[in-house]
């Protein structure tokens, strides 16, 4: 009897944890506002992916990138307007973030059939999920209601919200911390560079100016590979952020959504010094050896970590707004 007692308390709590964790987020949120939101969205990904098969990875990053800057509230949708940079104009974002006519299209779609009832936030949740499914099976359930945020500046960015691809391991650790992620959800979560694609200019650096010395390649890098990206990313040409050149980011099995990226990390061919660098330390690098060898342990927990990454700083009840046009906050 009493341990029945303690078994309900203990459960009790875990439930209280559990919803404060995650303020008042729940998977199927719309299903009496709007029970085929879900279904309009993948619709929409699965379209766009039949054009373009990358846009899966764009729509990934889109929702970290969302998620990371005022939490996951569709600031990084907002277009910049005279005088304003919005998100999407920062460096980090500007030109290399894809899948924006993606969300537009699923918005479009939704506004039809319910209108102001879903917000953006979500759209870029479920799509996200959706992107990770359509490229490599992953299937999880995304807990919903995110409301909608009306401000977003360039500014804020990289400003101590979105890591950098030249970040080392302690300040990536840091950088998640600040959200509430944990060193093993940022690892986790890493595995998503096995799919897409990098700019030369997040990497030309390493190749031609390691340490700020003229000529020298990062000795963490595979030699061969060194040379192949040379080959794809000329100095100093590439090193502009215009430059239009991008090459995988996992160089073996590019398209596929598996643990090959872990794989990488291990054979030092990996572009972004953010990903060598999880080997810099004993637990990081432990992480990717686990990952490496797991790949279906590697995929639960990028879906739990995907989730958790969904509920930072998140809006909800009557906080912001249901934008009626992802690009613009609403005019009245
Ligand atoms: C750990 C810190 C991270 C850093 C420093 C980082 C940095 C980068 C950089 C520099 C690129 C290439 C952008 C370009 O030049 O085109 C990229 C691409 C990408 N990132 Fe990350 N990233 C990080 C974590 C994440 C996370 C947590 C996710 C999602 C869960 C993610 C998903 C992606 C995807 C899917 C791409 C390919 C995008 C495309 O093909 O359009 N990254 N990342
Ligand atoms: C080489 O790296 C140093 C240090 O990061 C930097 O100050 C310098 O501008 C770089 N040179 C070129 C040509 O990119």
């Amino acid at each position: 009897m009493r341990s029945t007692w303690l078994t309900l308390a203990l459960a009790a709590l875990a439930v209280a944890s559990a919803a404060h964790a995650s303020p008042s987020l729940e998977v199927g949120f719309y299903k009496h506002s709007c029970p085929q939101a879900e279904d309009i969205v993948r619709n929409a990904v699965r379209r766009a992916l039949a054009r373009d098969l990358g846009l899966g990875a764009g729509l990934i990053r889109m929702h970290f990138h969302d998620c990371f800057v005022r939490g996951c509230d569709a600031s990084v949708l907002i277009n910049s307007t005279p005088g304003h940079q919005a998100e999407k104009d920062s460096v980090a974002n500007n030109p290399s973030m894809r899948g924006f006519e993606v969300i537009d299209d699923a918005k479009a779609a939704l506004e039809a059939h319910c209108p102001r009832t879903v917000s953006c936030a979500d759209v870029v949740a479920f799509a996200a999920r959706d992107g990770a499914y359509l490229a490599g099976g992953i299937e999880y359930q995304v807990p919903s209601g995110r409301r909608d945020g009306c401000v977003s500046n360039a500014d804020e960015v990289l400003d101590n919200n979105v890591p950098g691809p030249t970040d080392l391991v302690d300040e990536l650790v840091e950088s998640f911390r600040r959200k509430g992620l944990s060193a093993d959800d940022m690892v986790t979560l890493s595995g998503a560079h096995t799919i897409g694609r990098s700019h030369c200019s997040s990497f030309t650096q390493r190749l031609y100016n390691f340490s700020g010395q003229l000529g020298q390649a990062d000795p963490t890098i595979d030699p061969a590979y060194a040379e192949h990206l040379k080959q794809r990313c000329p100095w100093p040409s590439s090193d502009d952020q215009m430059d239009p050149t991008v090459v995988p980011l996992d160089p073996v099995t590019p398209a596929d959504f598996d643990n090959q990226y872990f794989k990488n990390v291990l054979a030092h061919k990996v572009v972004l010094t953010s990903d060598q660098t999880l080997l810099d330390s004993p637990n990081t690098g432990g992480i990717v050896e686990y990952h490496a060898a797991a790949e279906d342990e590697w995929k639960a927990k990028f879906a739990a970590a995907m989730v958790k990454m969904g509920n930072i700083e998140v809006l909800t009840g009557d906080e912001g707004e249901i934008r009626e046009k992802c690009f613009v906050v609403n005019s009245y």
